[in-house]
């Protein structure tokens, strides 16, 4: 079993550059079969998450062709199956927007029902309700989604929560649907654009991606088309977090300043400084942060997907600060393991509320989800001591190069098998 082993206590120095923002990449690689000519993609993190999807698209007969580290191309021409493995799904739920594309393109659709994870219960009926105001029978069989329409009408959907999954299945499946189609309490996700002005590339007629109302008119056919992902603002804001948990400072690049703004506004107010540039944000911190409070809310409020990295920054922070988990019902198990390390973290039902502590000690910790995990290294880099995160899968999941970057940064953090003690201890005898 593979774990980051870290020793705490050194500042973050120099630049790091933002990979192809992960959410995106996943809709995008969806939305690429739906034309039968070739398309280009750049900027794709090399993840495991793309790499499940790439392997899922394949399976039912898509060319697949990696062109380098982080550009494939597509061709969506040969697909011969419709069915979509339970196999790929249990490994990322993202597969699920599958069915929104061979739906849209072939009018049936199976794919495996992505199971919860351990965030959250995460339910598909919004997605259903898009589906069914075009025209389409949704029913759940034998564990799997299968989606059928004998034509797919544009509809008038009103979500009955802000999902970003469900805007962008709907999507998927009404850009070749006859006449338009108009979501409203659509998500607002950076993401959810990048995946529209994709579609749009490939001659789709979507409006208002970004705001909470996309109208779509469905047009006969899709042709190929070369893109490039938007950064990932996640990745981003968690390495401009490590900059303020390391009392570092960074220069984060390749960066959307607007996607981070949130997070720019939460660490300008417990005292942090922070740059912008064009494409690239600087992160200094010198001394002790402060305390605030934190609501999670879609975007362009604070993003859930940060929220594991702001309680943890705030664990060392002045005073009494309360972090609101408002879109994920489970998404504080990382506390249980920041209590270890000497947090004084108290969870109620979705709110943490922190008594900021002098340090963190080093522990052996174990990634509970994604974000979870990248907060848990976050930790470590502040901690006194080593330690040790363990379930780093989890992480690179989501993060392209993690360790590497960090290390670029001047982190003394290695990824070693638990089982090769030698490595280990070499690595320990080195930064001690
Ligand atoms: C996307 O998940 C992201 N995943 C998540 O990122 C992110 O946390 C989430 O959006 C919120 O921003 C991908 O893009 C692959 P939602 P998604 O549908 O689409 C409820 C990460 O760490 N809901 O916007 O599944 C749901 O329970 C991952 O990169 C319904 O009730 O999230 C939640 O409370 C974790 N019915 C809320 O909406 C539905 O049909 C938001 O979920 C769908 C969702």
């Amino acid at each position: 079993m593979e774990q980051y082993i870290i020793k705490g206590g050194k500042p973050l120095m120099g630049e790091v550059t933002i990979s192809g923002y992960k959410n995106a990449a996943l809709g995008i690689i969806a939305a690429a079969i739906m034309t039968d000519e070739t398309v280009k993609i750049e900027n794709v993190p090399k993840i495991k998450d793309i790499d499940i999807l790439l392997q899922a698209i394949e399976k039912i007969g898509a060319k697949v062709d990696r062109i380098n580290r982080n550009t494939v191309k597509i061709n969506g021409s040969k697909i011969s199956s419709l069915k979509v493995d339970f196999d790929f799904v249990r490994k990322i739920r993202a597969s699920y927007y599958l069915v929104g594309s061979l739906l849209g393109k072939y009018k049936n659709a199976q794919v495996a029902f992505p199971g919860g994870c351990n965030i959250g219960s995460r339910p598909f009926d919004q997605h259903i309700k898009g589906f069914e105001a075009l025209g389409a029978k949704v029913k759940i069989e034998h564990g799997s989604i299968c989606a059928h329409a004998d034509e797919l009408k544009g509809g008038h959907i009103y979500f009955d929560c802000t999902s970003v999954g469900a805007t962008i299945n709907t999507m998927l499946a009404a850009c070749l649907a006859d006449g338009q189609t108009i979501l409203e309490n659509a998500a607002k996700e950076p993401h959810v654009v990048d995946v529209a002005n994709f579609l749009n590339s490939m001659g789709a007629n979507i409006k208002g991606a970004g705001t909470d109302i996309i109208r779509i008119k469905g047009v006969p056919k899709l042709h190929g088309s070369e893109y490039s992902i938007i950064p990932d603002q996640i990745e981003a804001g968690t390495f401009m977090f490590a900059a303020a948990a390391s009392q570092g400072d960074v220069l984060v690049k390749n960066v959307i300043p607007k996607h981070l703004e949130a997070f720019t506004a939460k660490l300008l107010e417990i005292g942090a400084e922070v740059q912008e540039f064009d494409d690239s944000v600087r992160v200094r911190v010198s001394g002790r942060l402060g305390n605030t409070h934190v609501k999670t809310l879609v975007y362009p409020g604070f993003l859930t997907d940060m929220q594991p990295q702001m309680t943890t920054l705030l664990s060392v922070s002045k005073g009494t600060s309360i972090v609101t988990e408002n879109i994920f019902e489970n998404r504080f198990k990382y506390v249980d393991e920041l209590t270890r390390m000497g947090a004084n973290i108290k969870v109620e039902s979705n709110t943490a509320i922190i008594e900021g502590v002098d340090k963190l000690t080093g522990a052996i910790v174990n990634a509970p989800d994604l974000r979870g995990g990248a907060a848990l290294v976050l930790a470590g880099l502040m901690a006194e001591g080593f330690t040790t995160v363990e379930n780093v899968e989890y992480i690179e999941r989501g993060y392209e190069n993690f360790e590497y970057k960090m290390q670029q940064l001047g982190a003394d953090i290695i990824k070693v098998d638990s089982e090769d003690t030698k490595a280990i201890r070499k690595f320990k005898l080195k930064v001690s």
